[in-house]
């Protein structure tokens, strides 16, 4: 539906985000409570289109939900949150406390990050990802929640299609329309492993689209591409000069035979039209610090790091020098957790595929199982038949206190994803209790 602004520009939904009229020129605000006249008769809208037009994360509402019925003393099991049950290694949590405990980290640091941190980062890309990179084509971000934004808003511009491999986590499309762009979406479904083809890449791609995002291992469906068909897609990304934004946070956790393949290294041509986006939070269980960055060619990291100049300066000093300890240190305490949360993958996914109606292909690398529920709906359970993996959601969180993440989520109806990053006691208890009323379907 077409919303016409008062300049008779028109903002579509889903559409380039067009600029609304500027304030007018008395320059005078006037702060306080709200006027009857503002509510009512103001000629122009409270919320800026923009922003008015972001949908709140969805993950983050079904966790906020589950936290607040749990905190009001409800036995609920929440399979919402993206984010390890462990604490942070004790190594990491030393750095931080030695590191407030000195005065020089009580002082803004370069935007950009630490040079420390930028050299961290590049010596862990060439452990980890096999290929050198300058520590000033490093951006240390606010979470890679802000690596991905910056790195939307700085390639992108009005118009701009980007695509979107669909199931895709539920922060990129907002993040692509706030820059101004057009997410694109290209799904792939259960039978295709939920990974997207270069056919299918081609079939999208119009001589508007700037950006393939890519995300492997992904959230939400724990899919990972092989070298080969990152070969592919990075190959035609190549060809036809199409920027990739790779997000590679969940690289260290991948399963059975999968392994992450960084899509620089098998076409290292594409160092010039990609960004890295990467950080601490899933790796070390460092959610909370929030630490992240990109890695980018120089006149892209230049311009993002201006505009990160004017937004959040840099990231907390003893936050980075956390993630120094976490990236400098081997990944012993990293791999303890991979080994666990294999553990509970496995549990989790035998017994979902259990249930009748449910189809689950065995994710191979996050900590996300992404379950289609098509099976299920049109039944009736307890009197309730839900049409849509979002009304399922919501009957599970009701009828049996557990909280899932409904695919609308993530792109179509039909699907509903469990992190498996929870306790093995929890996670029993939670996926026995869907069962049971999965069970009474008729
Ligand atoms: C695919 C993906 N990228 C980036 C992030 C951002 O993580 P953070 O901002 O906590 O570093 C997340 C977090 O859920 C994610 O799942």
């Amino acid at each position: 539906m077409a919303d016409v602004n008062r300049r008779g520009s028109t903002i579509r939904d889903g559409g380039p985000w067009v600029e609304p009229p500027r304030p007018g020129s008395s320059g005078l605000c006037h702060y306080g409570p709200v006027t009857e006249q503002q509510t009512t008769s103001s000629p122009r809208p409270r919320v800026s289109a923009r922003i008015a037009a972001i949908a709140e994360s969805a993950t983050l509402a079904v966790d906020g939900k589950a936290k607040a019925l749990k905190a009001a003393g409800r036995p609920v099991i929440g399979f919402g949150a993206g984010e390890p049950d462990f604490p942070t290694p004790g190594y990491i949590v030393d750095a931080a406390v030695a590191a407030a405990k000195d005065a020089a980290n009580h002082r803004y640091t370069p935007a950009a990050g630490l040079p420390a941190m930028r050299e961290a980062v590049a010596a862990k890309t060439l452990r980890d990802s096999g290929y050198a990179i300058d520590p000033a084509s490093v951006l240390v971000t606010n979470g890679g929640k802000q690596a991905v934004y910056q790195a939307f808003a700085t390639v992108v511009d009005a118009g701009d299609e980007v695509l979107l491999p669909a199931p895709y986590w539920t922060t990129y499309p907002e993040a692509v329309r706030l820059a101004g762009g057009v997410p694109v979406e290209v799904f792939a479904g259960v039978e295709q492993g939920f990974k997207v083809t270069v056919e299918q890449l081609e079939a999208a791609r119009t001589a508007r689209t700037k950006v393939l995002v890519f995300c492997s291992p992904s959230n939400p469906t724990g899919a990972v591409y092989t070298p080969e068909e990152t070969a592919a897609i990075g190959r035609w990304a190549l060809e036809h000069g199409v920027w990739v934004i790779t997000d590679e946070i969940y690289e260290h956790l991948t399963y059975d035979h999968a392994v992450f393949t960084p899509i620089v290294r098998v076409v290292p041509e594409l160092a010039d039209t990609s960004i890295v986006l990467n950080g601490v939070a899933k790796t070390y269980a460092m959610t909370g610090w929030r630490v992240g960055w990109m890695i980018g060619p120089a006149d892209v990291i230049k311009a993002a790091t201006n505009l990160q100049s004017h937004l959040t300066s840099n990231v907390s000093n003893v936050s980075q020098r956390a993630a120094i300890a976490a990236l400098t240190g081997d990944l012993s305490a990293v791999e303890e957790m991979r080994s666990a949360f294999d553990r509970r993958r496995r549990t989790m996914v035998d017994m979902l595929a259990a249930i009748d109606g449910i189809q689950i292909p065995t994710p191979e690398g996050a900590f996300y199982a992404y379950a289609s529920v098509q099976g299920l709906l049109g039944r009736t359970f307890r009197g309730v038949t839900p049409t849509t993996s979002a009304e399922l959601a919501a009957l599970i969180l009701d009828e049996v206190e557990v909280a899932v993440v409904p695919g609308e989520a993530f792109g179509p109806s039909g699907y509903v994803r469990l992190s498996y990053a929870l306790g093995d006691d929890d996670l029993v208890e939670g996926v026995s209790r869907i069962q049971a009323l999965l069970a009474e379907g008729r």
